[in-house]
Order: C-alpha cells, then structure tokens, then sequence
C-alpha cells in the first residue's frame, strides 16, 4: 500500500481513486485469459489500474504478475531478455508462496526438477545468492527461449492452478525492430496457447500500437480485447479529494476550490495528484484562489522537470496548441480560426494530425483538446494569455 497519498507513480490501495467498473471488467478478463490491450494517453493511470486490479483478485485467487517495460530495450535480444527476467520473477514469487513449510534446501531441489519438466528447450536453473533462491529459465535470449520461457510459465501455472499476469507495457518498442514480425508471431502463438497466463499489452505511441493490433497483415491483429483507459470522473474524485480532505483539515474541500481543480486539471490524473501534492502542504483548507495559485506552481514545475516534451514541437504545432487552449475546439479550418492562427486551413488540418500522432492533442465528442494539461495552460502564457 502506498503511504504517498498524491504519488507520481504507480498508486494502488487506499489513495487510489475508484475506478470500480474498470476494475471488474479488467479483473474478469484476467481470470478468464481474456488478453488485453490497454488504451490510454501517457500517464493516465494504466500500470496503477492493472496493479490495483492484481491486489483485488490475489484476495481472492491464486495468481502472480509481473510488468515488462520495453522502453530503451535497444534490440531483439534486450526485450526478449526483459520478458524472460519478468517470467522469472512470476516464478520466483510462486516458488517462495509454494509450500513455505519446507526447508528451503529440499524445496529448491524439488522445485528445479519441476521447472525441468515443464520447459522443454531450456534448462532452468535455481541457485542461492546471498541466502536468496534465484531462479534463471535463460541464458540467451532468442525467439526459442522466448517461445520455451512463456510456454513454460503457463505450464506451471497449469500444473498449479495458478494465474500468471504478464503486462508488457512499452509494447511499440517490438514494433520498431527489424525483426518485430518473427517476435511477434511467437506471442502470438503463446496468446492463443495460453490456458493459465493473461496478456495485458499497452504502449504510449497509438499510432504504432493500432498498427501493430488491428493492421491484418500483423500477427497480432484481432487478438486482442481493446479496454479503454479513460480520466477518472468528477463525482469518483468528488468522493475521494473530499476523504482525503476530512483526514487533512477536518473539512471536505471547498466546492469553489474543488470545481477549479478539475477545471485546471481536466482530470488527467497525473496533474490532480501534482496540484493535490502542492493543496495538501497547506494548513488551511484551500481557496479558489489557492487553487489557482497552486497551479502555477505546478506549471512551472513540470516545464522545469520536461513534463511537456514540448522541444520537438514547430512553431505551427504551438500556434495550434494554443489555439485549442485557448477554446478552438471545433472546425478548425473556419475563418475566424485561420485568420486567428495566422495560417492556411490546409497547414491547420495536417498540423492537427501530426499532433495527434505524436500525443499531444486528440479528439472527443466536444472536439479538440490538449492532452496534457500543463501544457495548455504554458502554451496559452506563452502567448501572453
Ligand atoms: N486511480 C487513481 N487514483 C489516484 N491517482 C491515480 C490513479 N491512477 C493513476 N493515478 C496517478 O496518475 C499518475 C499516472 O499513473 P500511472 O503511472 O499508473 O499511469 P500510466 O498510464 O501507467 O503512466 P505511463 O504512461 O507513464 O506508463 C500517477 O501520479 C498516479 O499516482
Ligand atoms: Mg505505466
């Protein structure tokens, strides 16, 4: 359990926020082998939502997780490496939940003679390092290890009743390698083998992730259950801020304060939990205009620390940018937008799409926004709103 209450990480526990009906409807498709492709912007909350997920049903289930993070995974080698070491991990937690009344000695014969049965290719190794079993199912790192490494997992995961979760998470980094058909056709065949192990796959570039799951010429294509991460709603936070609020001050929040908050937010997680983090330090309960205070700071803050990855943008990209903070949501090819943004109707609509692919902005059913947040409210100073 988290004792950050406004972390910038991983949340799971207490200070999660609700999200009970993606919690069922992933925690069902987990125990059922229902593989999965997370849909979510940056930092809206994905590895929480699997971590949480994992901590409900272990009360109830006998199951293990592991995440793998593909980014600066350089070759073939390296992410395969990544996925073994992860595998590992699922079996090193089972093998110390397994039988803990035997003596470790003992059990660690037994358990390799185990492992031996259920990889076919590889040999398994368990040794002790500083008085700690540590279990190694590879020492190279190819498509056949791969392909023994997940086949094996689920195997033991058979033999034992158990569920193995495996959440790749940075999944575009495969797509970007040269060999990315053969690693992907390998996962593929382990996806539709899979009685006892769920794939969770998820990837902050959408452009190469939908490539990867719904082009027909990919291995992958059509099989997998898209599940759509989206911001936490007004009423869960409601519930939350206003608890966290009684435990702080007594009082639950202002409502003034409460409504500027997911105003300035949006309700991208990441920056309710930031501007939370600078609100909370105070010995009163907030203003409004604490609020908005609080939200400069965390402006600031998160230009210092590079949140908006906003370099790479060319001067077209922050003059659109800032035309939808600043509340050009819909028809953007119009007159009034044209002449405001000072460019051609033909320049807006291929900036809009190169915007999209790089994450910055998307499209719902008001129109256009500005994903990050942070980043609407620097762009429109910029500007000298
Ligand atoms: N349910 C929740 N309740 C409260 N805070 C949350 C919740 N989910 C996510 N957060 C917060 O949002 C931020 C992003 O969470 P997390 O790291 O899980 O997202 P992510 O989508 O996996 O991010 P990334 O794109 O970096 O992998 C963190 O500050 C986290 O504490
Ligand atoms: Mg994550």
């Amino acid at each position: 359990m988290s004792t950050d209450i406004f972390p910038k990480v991983v949340i799971t526990g207490d200070y999660f926020c609700n999200r009970e009906n993606e919690r069922e409807e992933l925690g069902a498709y987990i125990l059922k082998g229902r593989h999965t492709w997370l849909q979510a912007h940056r930092r809206h909350g994905k590895t929480s939502l699997v971590a949480q997920c994992v901590e409900d049903l272990q009360h109830s289930h006998s199951l293990y997780y592991s995440r793998v993070f593909l980014s600066f995974s350089i070759d073939e080698a390296a992410c395969i490496r990544k996925i073994i070491k992860s595998i590992d991990s699922i079996i090193h937690a089972f093998f110390n939940a397994h039988e803990p009344e035997q003596p470790l000695g003992e059990k660690m014969i037994r358990f390799a003679s185990l492992l031996s049965e259920v990889f076919r290719k590889l040999q398994p190794t368990i040794s002790l390092q500083n008085n700690r079993p540590v279990i190694s199912t590879a020492k190279n790192f190819d498509i056949v290890a791969l392909e023994d490494a997940l086949a094996g997992l689920n195997a033991l995961a058979a033999k034992f009743d158990f569920r193995a979760v495996l959440f790749i998470d940075e999944f575009q980094e495969i797509a970007k390698l040269k060999e990315h058909l053969m690693l992907e056709s390998t996962i593929r065949e382990q996806v539709e083998d899979a009685t006892h192990l769920t794939f969770i796959f998820a990837g902050s570039e959408k452009t190469l992730m939908q490539q990867a799951f719904t082009n027909k010429k990919r291995p992958l294509y059509k099989h997998l259950q898209p599940f759509e991460v989206k911001r936490i709603s007004t009423p869960c936070y409601h519930k939350h801020l206003n608890k966290l609020a009684r435990d702080r001050w007594q009082h639950p929040m202002d409502e003034d304060a409460f409504e500027t908050l997911m105003f300035l937010t949006q309700r991208h997680p990441y920056y309710v939990n930031f501007l939370c983090d600078e609100l909370w330090k105070k010995e009163m309960p907030p203003t409004r205009h604490d609020v908005e205070e609080a939200w400069n700071v965390v402006v600031y803050k998160a230009k210092r620390e590079g949140a908006y990855q906003d370099s790479a943008l060319t001067l077209n990209e922050i003059r659109v940018i800032t035309g939808i903070a600043n509340g050009f949501t819909q028809n953007m090819t119009r007159k009034d937008v044209v002449r405001s943004l000072d460019m051609a109707a033909s320049s807006i609509q291929s900036t809009l799409k190169a915007l999209i692919e790089k994450g910055f902005i998307d499209e719902n059913e008001d129109g256009y926004y500005v994903i990050d947040p942070g980043l609407a409210t620097f762009a429109l100073r910029q500007a000298g709103n």
